[in-house]
């Protein structure tokens, strides 16, 4: 249905099934039958976190950002701090968010797919009472780099703060593992890996970080963390009209993810994918952003010298495949990103790579 392949970090390509959902007939947000749709999602959210009971989720109509935003407007009281962690785009974006709600913040950066300093963190956190979250993005998509997500989880149980993971791009694409991880509150996507449409997101968090929020410490009318909860545990709705049309492709790629692919086939199947990909571009002599801690999903490649990356795209575009160009000074430097995520197999990437190579040879750059 699609009329090129996207081989971008999100919309992904979404399974017939999926599409199908949306021709469901029309129902009423406040209605059983919506409830017990609400309720079912919300268990398979659980799930898609390796999360037990002790954990609770919601969901928000909105974009990924929505969900960073509920949480970070909705954490903090008056004098509380957040540390912030971040080594690229997406974690400038929570920076972004966190300013814009005045919340007061240690600053804990690294350039761009600098892998963070755990020890630098420890430090910080030591000389920071006042921190009472740690925010990081599990897989910085900007980039393609996995953070240690397992390392600051630690230090968050030794310093006793709550730490927050941006999981948009790593939900059904990576284990996230709330509870091994330490990880008290998290949000995810329906339009990346898990094979959705964008607009649904989602927040998965400790029961207990839910039951100590206040309606005052919310700053967001609509993004605001206590709503979304209170009216999930009273009624299982939502606090305003939700996309209502687009809880019924979420359930069916959760079901699908879930159910039908399991997690771990799917983290599988990506990683299969990411490998042949990455092997495909080193044969023509392309140089990669990163050597290690890769997602599953993302690769961010140099294309040669001489060859224009916006060009490039463009000239892949009309042989049928979408591609990213690299974000902020990636794009000068001729970087793209060619993403894995959603309906996606091997023999995709086989055929993806026959056209990049002849594009290169058409462009001049092999
Ligand atoms: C890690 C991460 N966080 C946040 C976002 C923002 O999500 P959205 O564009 O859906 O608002 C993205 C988008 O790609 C992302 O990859």
């Amino acid at each position: 249905m699609s009329k090129t392949m996207l081989f971008s970090p999100g919309p992904v390509m979404v399974r017939e099934d999926v599409r199908q959902t949306l021709t469901h007939y029309d129902i009423c947000h406040r209605s059983p039958e919506f409830e017990e749709m609400f309720a079912d999602t919300q268990e398979k959210i659980l799930r898609l976190f390796g999360a037990d009971q002790s954990y609770y989720s919601v969901i928000v109509s909105g974009s990924g950002t929505s969900a960073n935003e509920t949480c970070l407007s909705s954490l903090f009281r008056e004098g509380e701090a957040v540390l912030a962690i971040h080594n690229g785009m997406f974690g400038e974006r929570l920076i972004e968010i966190i300013d814009k709600y005045r919340v007061p913040m240690v600053d804990c950066g690294f350039p761009w797919s600098v892998y963070p300093d755990v020890k630098r963190i420890d430090e910080l956190l030591a000389a920071h009472p006042e921190v009472k979250v740690v925010a990081m993005v599990f897989h910085e998509t900007s980039t393609g780099m996995i953070n240690p997500v397992h390392e600051v989880g630690r230090l968050c149980e030794k310093h006793g703060k709550l730490l927050f993971v941006d999981c948009v791009s790593a939900g059904g694409g990576e284990f996230i593992d709330v509870v091994g991880n330490n990880i008290a509150v998290c949000t995810s996507v329906g339009g990346k890996c898990l094979g959705a449409f964008p607009g649904s997101a989602y927040v998965c968090a400790r029961k207990s970080l839910f039951e100590s929020l206040t309606a005052q410490q919310c700053k967001n009318v609509y993004l605001s963390l206590y709503k979304h909860y209170q009216s999930a545990v009273s009624s299982r709705q939502t606090p305003n009209t939700p996309n209502v049309n687009l809880f019924w492709p979420l359930n069916r790629a959760l079901t699908n993810l879930l159910e039908t692919e399991t997690l771990a086939g799917r983290i599988e199947r990506y990683r299969r994918c990411a490998s042949i990909i990455r092997e495909g571009l080193r044969v023509m002599g392309l140089r990669m952003l990163l050597e290690e801690h890769l997602s599953n999903t993302v690769t961010s490649v140099f294309l040669p010298g001489g060859v224009d990356a916006a060009a490039f795209i463009a000239a892949m575009e009309k042989k049928g495949y979408t591609f990213y160009i690299g974000k902020g000074d990636y794009a000068k430097q001729g970087m793209i990103q060619v993403a894995n995520m959603g309906e996606i197999y091997e023999r995709d990437c086989r055929g993806m790579l026959d056209a990049f190579r002849a594009t290169l040879a058409e462009m001049g750059g092999s």
